[in-house]
């Protein structure tokens, strides 16, 4: 098996044997693409979301964050054009059964291409040393001249196929291209078809009453609907954002990648709204701005990278992905899209109500354009949760498995372990525990060897373990234990809450943007 998919095997299993995500109704069998967070998990998720409110709203002072609720008004999705046009394309295998988004299949194979034009960058980056020049290299080389242009040819032809409706011609590429089934290897495909993601449900008791509803598939059109509300009430001068996190509901075609892609999954949204015409720097200044956060994480730079679409949404004149390079390859983590005044003004169609702002520098009412900035909750915990598993070869020649998750994330800070169940020492460790546990979550751990206790820890990402020993009584000294470097200081107990607070204050990591 590919080294790749034992990694993403490990991280499904990892995730499961230690409490942090479980599938969901699993007693029944589970229910596909869906998954409940468990103990651990939903610490580090808590931590994550906490993490991007603190940087977008309470560190930006033209941010503020509302909470919409997950119903709304249908007349939304048809003024947001979901109704319309959120659809992804489909074709089946009529050999596997398997169906398969077409754009996913044609983007794999541009990606190879890709991937074949970067290998020979690669090589010749060896060859030539520092002397090598990747601009000019890529403009004359003609093999990676070849790839690229092909892989750019694909795409495009892709993207016409998709905007002007020629599904036919998506399925005529497709079968050019020879692209066949992963699971059958087969290439006998039905037509594409459009299919609609949205999931419905009822509002009302009686059949004849009932108003048909749609469960969100995105929580800015809950920001829009708000934008008037939010601006008066706020005083809010353009430019000024508007932040939200909450559920997002989609039923995906396929969902077969744990929870990168859910059926029922979480977003942080981020709705900039500015003066038109001023939208491209706004967008420049976002992409930066979020992908320094996410370097502040440490999960390293080289896996991340952006990456332009060919193919924009309806609503969008320019778009990005921030992708991150998880365990089966670079995929869209964020994205970032300059959505015009396409969602206030559809709005304003459909409502009949204004949804202008007042701008008192230019005397004037204008609809504002908007750039958003959109994150997956589950995604962001994919991506630091699977960076962070990592299995290592000690000195010793035994191995351990620790999650190296980025401390200010970690659902634990500090697990505290008296060495002995005996001799005052467990009453000593649940002292410190009551002392630290109002500024950090901390756990308690007396069962097991010492030694086994650490690496329960290492596995569930704590980045500090305190052990409490017969010194402890004597001199109020304890040895903390650092995660990473698995290192032991002896420390007095009175430093403890100053050296756990150093290492996981969010100030300290926001710092690093
Ligand atoms: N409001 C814009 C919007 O929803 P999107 O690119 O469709 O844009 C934004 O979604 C982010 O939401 C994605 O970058 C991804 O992180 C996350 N996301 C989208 N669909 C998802 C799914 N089915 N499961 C998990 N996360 C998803």
């Amino acid at each position: 098996m590919a080294k790749q998919e034992d990694l993403f095997k490990n991280v499904v299993s990892h995730a499961k044997e230690y409490g942090f995500i479980f599938p969901s109704s699993e007693i029944y069998d589970g229910l596909s693409a869906v998954y409940d967070y468990a103990q651990n998990g939903v610490e580090l998720k808590k931590n994550i979301r906490d993490y991007w409110w603190k940087s977008m709203v309470q560190m930006h002072e033209n941010i503020v964050g509302i909470d919409a609720a997950i119903f709304m008004h249908p007349t939304t999705w048809k003024a947001s054009g979901h109704v319309d046009a959120f659809n992804d394309p489909l074709i089946d295998n009529k050999d596997s059964k398997k169906r398969y988004r077409a754009d996913v299949l044609i983007e794999d194979y541009a990606e190879k291409l890709n991937q074949k034009a970067q290998k020979e960058i690669e090589k010749a980056k060896g060859r030539f040393g520092d002397a090598f020049d990747e601009a000019q290299f890529v403009a004359t080389n003609e093999r990676v001249k070849g790839y690229l242009d092909q892989k750019n040819a694909i795409l495009q032809r892709m993207a016409k196929g998709l905007d002007s409706g020629d599904l036919a011609d998506v399925k005529a590429l497709i079968e050019e291209l020879e692209i066949a089934c992963p699971e059958s290897g087969s290439r006998n495909w039905t037509e594409v078809r459009q299919f609609n993601l949205m999931f419905g449900t009822k509002l009302g008791a009686s059949a004849d009453s009932a108003m048909d509803l749609y469960l969100r598939p995105e929580t800015a059109q809950g920001i829009f609907v708000n934008f008037l509300n939010v601006q008066k009430t706020g005083r809010m001068k353009i430019p000024f954002g508007i932040a939200q996190t909450g559920k997002a509901f989609r039923n995906e075609i396929v969902a077969r990648q744990f929870i990168f892609r859910m059926r029922e999954f979480e977003q942080m949204e981020m709705q900039f709204f500015v003066k038109p015409g001023e939208e491209m720097k706004y967008y420049e200044y976002w992409k930066e701005t979020r992908l320094k956060w996410h370097l502040s994480l440490g999960l390293g730079k080289e896996n991340y990278r952006f990456h332009d679409h060919e193919k924009l949404a309806h609503y969008a004149n320019a778009a990005a992905d921030i992708e991150f390079n998880f365990p089966f390859g670079f995929k869209e983590l964020e994205g970032i899209h300059s959505r015009t005044d396409f969602d206030l003004k559809a709005h304003e169609q459909f409502s009949g109500k204004k949804l202008q702002y007042f701008d008192t520098e230019e005397n004037r009412n204008y609809v504002p354009y908007v750039v958003e900035t959109s994150v997956g909750l589950d995604r962001m915990f994919l991506a630091v949760f699977s960076k962070a598993l990592q299995e290592e070869t000690l000195e010793d020649g035994s191995t351990r498995t620790v999650l190296r998750l980025p401390s200010v994330l970690a659902p634990t800070k500090a697990a505290i372990l008296p060495l002995v169940k005996k001799d005052g020492l467990p009453e000593v460790a649940k002292e410190i525990v009551e002392e630290l546990k109002w500024d950090f979550n901390v756990a308690y751990d007396e069962k097991d060897a010492v030694g086994r206790r650490y690496r329960r820890q290492d596995a569930l990402g704590t980045p500090f373990c305190i052990t409490v020993d017969h010194q402890t009584l004597e001199d109020k000294t304890v040895t903390i234990r650092h995660r990473d470097s698995m290192e032991q200081q002896r420390v007095a107990i009175s430093e403890l809450r100053t050296i756990i607070a150093n290492e996981v204050s969010m100030r300290n990591w926001l710092m690093k943007m």
